[in-house]
């Protein structure tokens, strides 16, 4: 009689406390996922949802109308960043100044009550974008964050709050890019109607110093083991005092892993894009052929944009299209001396 009781017993007490432990550790479970979730939505409303009026002109409104959605923008670019991050209340976007391939830049002015109202550069995305395009602007962030030389651009601080997507500030470069200050200054630059052997020498001094500040960030940030891979003329900046900068590190890319970098972002086989546009003739023959860049390749991009600040700002190798560039290299042919009188003929 006994034994018939004690045996389901003990069968049934061990099943009972089973049964009672894995419900708890379902309940503890449920708990602990509803908890990250929450922390993951707080997340997303601190860094990527606009959380104030935006400060916009027409313009600007446009281009975060034509823009994806707000993407979350992942914690290892906040981290990275957080010492730059600065609120979007304190900068305010005036007009555009500048479009470049991947960007837009508004002239803004930025308010804090520690210092006097401040005149910025401020640039984003421009249209449609990837989410690729978002890490690409924080990578320049990045990648500007550590630069310290008088002839290269420094970085004020991101926005994340402005729009959908980051915004770069940037200190304003009054007088615009280079490429447009030596269209501009054409006339005081020209010697071909004089013979006077000062004012040549002047044009000379002037255009050279150009050139060597250009080198000095450049070389800066061959020392920082920075491959830039798209210097141009279009993108080094004047600022009010005349110093040039060298400025647009969307292609730019650390060296310290490989000397030498394959393919440019978007352009390999396996995103399936190939869209991007190329720098061409500014490009070395093993950056067009092989996809390399290293400073060696930066070294023939200065070499162009030389050739850039001696014919004042024309298209290198006028009357050819890229194709046409090409051929020429692979036959030998290369840029043929400016045609100025005060470029050397040493
Ligand atoms: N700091 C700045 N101050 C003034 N204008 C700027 C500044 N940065 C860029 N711009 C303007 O915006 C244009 C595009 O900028 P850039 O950085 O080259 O963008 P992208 O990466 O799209 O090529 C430049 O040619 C210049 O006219
Ligand atoms: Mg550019």
């Amino acid at each position: 009689m006994l034994t018939s009781v004690l045996i389901p017993l003990a069968v049934t007490i061990p099943l009972v406390l089973l049964v009672v432990f894995i419900a708890v550790l379902f309940i503890f479970c449920l708990i602990k996922r509803r908890a990250n979730m929450k922390e993951n939505k707080t997340d997303l409303v601190l860094h990527a949802i606009p959380s104030k009026p935006l400060l916009l002109s027409e313009s600007s409104r446009e281009n975060v109308c034509n823009s994806s959605k707000p993407i979350d923008i992942s914690s290892k670019y906040i981290d990275q960043l957080s010492d730059y991050i600065i609120s979007g209340s304190i900068i305010e976007i005036q007009e555009t100044v500048g479009q470049g391939e991947f960007g837009i830049v508004y002239r803004g002015v930025m308010t804090s009550n520690t210092q006097l109202p401040k005149a910025v550069a401020v640039k984003t995305l421009k249209g449609f974008y990837k989410e690729s395009d978002i890490d690409s602007l924080l990578d320049e962030c990045i990648i500007m964050m550590s630069f310290d030389n008088l002839n290269v651009l420094p970085l004020i601080g991101v926005c994340l709050d402005l729009g959908p997507a980051p915004y770069i500030i940037m200190p304003f470069m009054s007088r615009g890019s280079l490429l447009s200050y030596l269209k501009k200054e054409r006339p005081n630059f020209t010697v071909a109607d004089t013979s006077e052997e000062d004012i040549i020498l002047n044009v000379r001094k002037q255009l050279l110093s150009i050139c060597l500040q250009v080198a000095n960030g450049m070389s800066y940030l061959a020392s920082q083991k920075f491959i830039h891979r798209d210097l141009a003329a279009r993108n080094c900046m004047i600022d009010d005092n005349g110093v040039i900068k060298v400025a647009d590190f969307g292609l730019s890319e650390d060296i310290y892993a490989c000397n030498y970098f394959r393919q440019l972002k978007g352009s390999d086989n396996n995103s399936g894009s190939s869209t991007v546009k190329l720098p061409v003739k500014w490009m070395a023959l093993e950056s067009l052929h092989d996809g390399l860049f290293s400073e060696k390749s930066d070294v023939w991009s200065y070499g162009v944009l030389c050739w850039e600040v001696f014919s004042l700002g024309k298209v290198p190798y006028p009357g050819l299209d890229p194709i046409g560039v090409v051929e020429l290299l692979d036959t030998g042919g290369r840029l043929q001396c400016p045609h100025n009188g005060a470029c050397s003929q040493e």
